[in-house]
């Protein structure tokens, strides 16, 4: 009769949508074939941003550090660290002890940077680098000592020394004007001489991934790769000195920053990039650049989960077809999110919590079901990402050794990576069965980019005294 018409309609408007749902979702979903896909590209990417005559053009720019040796424990001294780059600024002091004792021992502050400082003038940003700088040295009781100091800046920076940085670009939102093209120790030193107030002695430039491959490689020497997933991704790695053509010498090896966040900046992720992935980017304040980081790292997976809400409700397939304000806001669904909800002790009760937060009241049991799959579905596809990016770098590195298998270490560190509860074991998956002929472990770096630089700082120091 009339009642069981309207439960098959019933039943077929809830398949139609469940089909509609998943058809959205597919577009997030990777094959193995489009993973190996990525994996070979950034070889290919590897290979031209190494090489002068197609590395203007490319988009990975593999950029020299003069990073060469690693600590060989005989470091000691005092040394200053700054770190900026990351979620917070923070200015570190740095005891590195050699001999029995070898020890790293670290007192550091963290400074907040106001939005308007990060986007305003960059002579505001630096003078406010030092104002946070003279603090700590009065904090720690220090003024007047001269220190030599490293500086992580988490940025491409072009290097034809291990003292300068030349801005490339700024991601992770970073926008202080006049900064790009200038070399940000000389930007340093001139804040430090418009305060007239105290000297450095400044060492090193160092990127966040370097300084993170450094720490790891104190304690493990087959550490032989940095991975930085946070507000922003990126990796390092030693590649023979033969291979950089950017730099004269052939003999040993250097370790080159990658900036592999600008993967797909010449169309090379166009085939896997869904709709969402082409609002995020052109609503961030880098559009068309750093198109990977915008898949893999913490500044932006919220904005994608948020962006496939918005699409699920305007459909009617979710929360009733209802959009909240809130949802609506830039920024609104923070990335701790995506690593609290796919909690496995967190209950369900404790998504719909989160989606209260965020102004969704009415939200169904379904609802939240949903919602927990878009973030699973998201943050799966970031780790897969990363470890295909990943396969490559270990891959090429075997292959430069002429290898049939080999064993080495990665370093990571940031806030992903270390909070959320599955991206790990899915990126391992994915660079074990990508690149089978390489044994990965992965070691957790803990300060990686304070106490590295003061490590590169050390041994730069040391080679220094004994040149
Ligand atoms: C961005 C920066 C890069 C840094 C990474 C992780 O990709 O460009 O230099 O290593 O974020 O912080």
């Amino acid at each position: 009769g009339k009642g069981a018409a309207m439960v098959t309609a019933v039943a077929y408007r809830v398949a139609a949508q469940h089909a509609e749902r998943q058809q959205i979702l597919n577009t997030l979903r990777l094959s193995r074939e489009q993973l190996l896909d990525v994996k070979e590209r950034m070889s290919e990417e590897m290979v031209r941003g190494l090489s002068k005559q197609t590395h203007e053009q490319s988009s990975v720019k593999m950029l020299p550090t003069y990073v060469r040796s690693t600590p060989d424990g005989t470091e000691h001294g005092d040394f200053l660290a700054l770190d900026l780059g990351g979620s917070s600024f923070r200015v570190l002091l740095v005891q590195v002890q050699s001999g029995k004792r070898r020890n790293v021992d670290m007192h550091h502050k963290i400074y907040s940077i106001p939005q308007e400082t990060m986007q305003g003038t960059g002579e505001e940003l630096f003078d406010h680098i030092v104002y946070c700088i003279a603090d700590f040295l009065e904090y720690m009781g220090m003024k007047g000592r001269s220190l030599p100091l490293g500086f992580t800046f988490s940025f491409p920076c072009h290097q034809s020394k291990l003292d300068e940085g030349i801005l490339l670009r700024w991601t992770k939102g970073f926008k202080a004007s006049g900064c790009v093209g200038q070399d940000v120790i000389t930007l340093l030193k001139d804040a430090v001489r418009r305060r007239q107030d105290f000297d450095l002695n400044f060492v090193a430039v160092v990127n966040d991934t370097v300084g993170t491959m450094m720490t790891c490689g104190y304690e493990d020497p087959k550490c032989e790769v940095g991975l930085i997933v946070g507000t922003g991704t990126n990796a390092c790695y030693m590649e023979e000195m033969q291979n950089i053509e950017l730099v004269e010498g052939d003999g040993g090896r250097m370790c080159v920053n990658m900036e592999w966040g600008a993967f797909g900046d010449n169309g090379e992720l166009d085939d896997f990039c869904t709709e969402f992935d082409h609002t995020v980017d052109d609503c961030s304040s880098n559009p068309g650049k750093q198109r990977y980081e915008k898949m893999i790292s913490g500044m932006y997976l919220g904005e994608v989960v948020r962006n496939v809400l918005l699409d699920f409700t305007a459909k009617g397939l979710l929360f009733r077809g209802k959009l909240s304000e809130r949802l609506k806001t830039r920024g609104i669904f923070e990335t701790k999110f995506l690593s609290q909800i796919e909690s496995d002790r967190l209950a369900m009760r404790q998504v719909r919590s989160i989606l209260q937060h965020l102004g969704l009241t009415n939200s169904t049991c379904d609802d939240s079901v949903l919602v927990k799959e878009v973030c699973s579905v998201v943050a799966r596809r970031a780790a897969q990402l990363c470890g295909a990016g990943l396969a490559a770098v270990v891959d090429r590195i075997r292959q430069n050794r002429n290898l049939n298998h080999i064993s080495i270490t990665v370093g990571v560190d940031g806030t992903l990576y270390k909070t959320h509860p599955h991206f790990s074991s899915i990126m391992q998956e994915t660079l074990q069965d990508l690149a089978p002929q390489c044994q990965v472990t992965f070691q957790k770096s803990e300060d990686g980019s304070g106490k590295g630089a003061a490590l590169i700082t050390a041994v730069a120091c040391r080679i220094k005294s004994e040149g």
